[in-house]
C-alpha cells in the first residue's frame, strides 16, 4: 500500500477476483459472489483491505463478474438439475437443432461453440467463455436482482467502485440469431482470436437492451453518498457505439473501457486516431479512460519496445481521462516466456497464441530470489529472468529508470489542475510523426509533444514555449523550449509555462 500511494503515487487499486471459485479461470469463474476464496483470505481480510487502502488514501475498486457464474456456483449446479428446477432459466438453456447440433453458432471467446450439451437433461447450455462459466441470464428479473443484491454486499463493505467484467455481454439478441460471418477480419477489436474472428460478434453480445441494465446499475451506486463507479470492461473499437455506455444522460456506466491504444499502430496518426476519435464521439461531461496493459493482453513493453514503452507512460498519464496502469508496467516488466507444462491459463491450450500467462508473471520487487515477491521454492508463475536489474528496488535508485519515469510523471500530474481535469486540443501544424497536444484549465497551460520518429526532430510549433517539466530523456528536463521543438528519437516530453514571476533560466 505504501508503494502503490507514497512511492509510485496512484489514487485506486483494482484488485481481479478473489470470490471463490474453482479457478477454472483464475478467479472469473465465480462459486460464491459473497465470499473470498480461502487461499487469499477471508471477510475479514477484505475488510482489512479496504480500510487500510483507505487509510493510505487509495480507492479500491473491485472485479465483478456479471455476465457468467461458475458452474460449480449453487445457482447452476440447481439449473442444472433438472428442466423443472425454479432456477432453470437463470442460465440460458436451449433445444438442439433437429440434426442434434447447438441451438445457433455462437462462439466461445475461447475456443469452440459457445453451447455445451448437457446430457442430464438433453439441452444445451450457452458460454460466452469456458463451459465452466455458463451465462447467466440476465433477462430474468430474479437474476438481475440477485445479483445487484450482490453487488450492494460489496458496496456495503465500502468499496469504492466495480470493474465489471465482459460488460457488453450481459444482453445477447433474444432471437438468438446466427452472427454473419467475418469478411473483413480488420473490423474485428481482438487480434488472433482464432476461429472467434471469423464471424463479426453482432448478436452473441452487446444487444442494446444492455444500457437498461447499466442505468439501473448506475442508480444503485448513486443510492450511496459517498461517490461509487463502474468501469465496464468492454471492446469495442466504433466509437460512438462505445460512447453509448456511458448513458443518453450520464446515466450509464461512470466509464466505458477505451481499449483502442492497446490496438491502434504506434505511430502518431494511429495514437492520434484513437484520442480525437473517442473525444469527438464520448457527450458532454463524459470522461474518457485509457489502457496501455492488462492480464490479458501482452506486456506493454514487449509489445512496443523499450524507448516507445516509456512514451506510452507519458500519453497514459497526461491524457485527458482516467489511466489503468497495470502492475509491473510502470518497470517496463517484459513478458515472460512460459516453459511447456508451467502453463496455468486454458486460453493458452486452445488459442496458443493467446496464453495470458506471460503478463501475469510475479511483481519483480527486488534483485532477490523470486524477485521478492514469494519465500515459495517456485512460484505459481516463472519469474522473468530480468528481475534482478528490472524490479521496484534497483529501479528507485536508478533517476533514469521506467519507475522513476512514472514517479515524475504521477507527482506532475498530481500536482497539476491542467493534466488532471483540464481539456485536450490536438496541435495541427507539427512534423507528421509527431503528437502534440494542449491540456489546459483556467490560465494553466500544459504542452505534451511525443515523437514517433526513430530520428531526431526539430520543427517550429509556436505557442510552445515553457520548460521540460518531464522527458522521456532526463537530461533534458528543465530546459526551456521557446517555439521550437527539439526531439530525440521517441522522445516524448511535457512542457509547463514557466510563471511570469520566475526569471528566465541562465539569466541572473
Ligand atoms: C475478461 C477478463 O479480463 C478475463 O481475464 C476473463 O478471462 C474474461 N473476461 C472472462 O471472465
Amino acid at each position: 500500500m505504501d508503494y502503490l500511494s507514497d512511492t509510485l503515487g496512484i489514487d485506486a487499486i483494482w484488485i481481479s477476483p478473489f470470490y471463490p471459485s474453482p479457478m477454472a479461470d483464475f478467479g472469473y469463474d465465480v462459486s460464491d459472489y459473497r465470499d473470498v476464496h480461502p487461499m487469499f483470505g477471508d471477510l475479514s481480510t477484505f475488510d482489512r483491505l479496504v480500510a487500510r487502502a483507505h487509510d493510505a488514501d487509495l480507492k479500491l475498486i473491485i472485479d465483478f463478474v456479471p455476465n457468467h457464474s461458475s458452474d460449480q456456483h449453487p445457482w447452476f449446479i440447481e439449473s442444472r438439475s433438472s428442466r423443472e428446477n425454479p432456477r432453470r432459466d437463470w442460465y440460458v438453456w436451449r433445444d438442439a437443432k433437429a440434426d442434434g447440433s447447438p441451438p445457433n453458432n455462437w462462439l466461445s471467446v475461447f475456443g469452440g461453440s459457445a453451447w455445451e450439451l448437457d446430457d442430464r437433461t438433453g439441452q444445451y447450455y450457452l458460454h460466452s467463455f469456458l463451459k465452466e462459466q455458463p451465462d447467466l441470464n440476465w433477462r430474468h428479473p430474479a437474476v438481475k436482482a440477485a445479483m445487484f443484491d450482490n453487488v450492494r454486499f460489496w458496496l456495503d463493505r465500502n468499496v469504492d467502485g466495480l470493474r465489471v467484467d465482459a460488460a457488453h455481454y450481459v444482453m445477447k439478441d433474444p432471437a438468438e440469431r446466427d452472427n454473419p460471418p467475418n469478411l473483413d477480419r480488420s473490423l474485428q477489436g481482438h487480434k488472433s482470436l482464432g476461429a472467434y474472428d471469423s464471424q463479426v460478434h453482432v448478436h452473441d453480445k452487446g444487444h442494446a437492451d444492455v444500457h437498461q441494465v447499466f442505468r439501473e446499475l448506475r442508480a444503485l451506486l448513486n443510492e450511496y453518498e459517498s461517490p461509487r463507479m463502474a468501469l465496464g470492461e468492454i471492446h469495442i473499437y466504433d466509437w460512438n457505439e462505445l460512447a453509448a455506455y456511458y448513458g443518453e444522460d450520464l446515466d450509464g456506466l461512470s466509464m466505458p473501457t477505451n481499449f483502442g491504444l492497446l490496438k491502434a499502430p504506434w505511430t502518431a496518426a494511429g495514437v492520434r486516431g484513437v484520442v480525437d476519435g473517442l473525444e469527438a464521439a464520448i457527450p458532454q461531461g463524459a470522461w474518457p479512460n485509457y489502457v496501455l496493459g492488462n492480464h490479458d493482453d501482452q506486456r506493454l513493453a514487449t509489445r512496443l519496445g523499450e524507448q516507445e514503452s516509456r512514451q506510452a507512460a507519458v500519453l497514459l498519464l497526461t491524457l485527458r481521462g482516467s489511466p489503468t496502469l497495470y502492475y509491473g508496467d510502470e518497470l517496463g516488466m517484459r513478458e515472460v516466456g512460459i516453459p511447456p507444462g508451467r502453463q496455468q491459463d486454458p486460453w493458452a491450450l486452445t488459442v496458443p497464441s493467446r496464453g495470458r500467462d506471460g503478463c501475469r508473471t510475479p511483481m519483480q520487487w527486488s534483485p532477490d530470489s523470486a524477485a521478492g515477491f514469494t519465500l515459495a521454492s517456485e512460484p505459481w508463475l516463472p519469474v522473468g529472468s530480468d528481475h534482478a536489474v528490472r524490479n521496484t528496488q534497483s529501479q528507485l535508485l536508478d533517476p533514469d529508470s521506467h519507475l522513476n519515469l512514472y514517479r515524475r510523471l504521477l507527482a506532475l500530474r498530481r500536482g497539476s489542475a491542467a493534466l488532471r481535469t483540464g481539456s485536450y486540443l490536438p496541435v495541427d501544424s507539427v512534423p507528421p510523426d509527431c503528437f502534440v497536444f494542449e491540456r489546459s484549465l483556467g490560465t494553466e497551460r500544459v504542452l505534451v509533444a511525443v515523437s514517433f520518429s526513430a530520428e531526431p526532430l526539430s520543427s517550429d510549433v509556436p505557442g510552445l514555449t515553457g520548460r521540460i517539466a518531464v522527458s522521456t530523456e532526463r537530461a533534458n528536463e528543465d530546459n526551456e523550449v521557446d517555439g521550437t521543438l527539439h526531439l530525440l528519437p521517441h522522445e516524448a516530453v511535457v512542457v509547463v509555462e514557466i510563471p511570469s514571476d520566475v526569471e528566465p533560466k541562465g539569466e541572473e
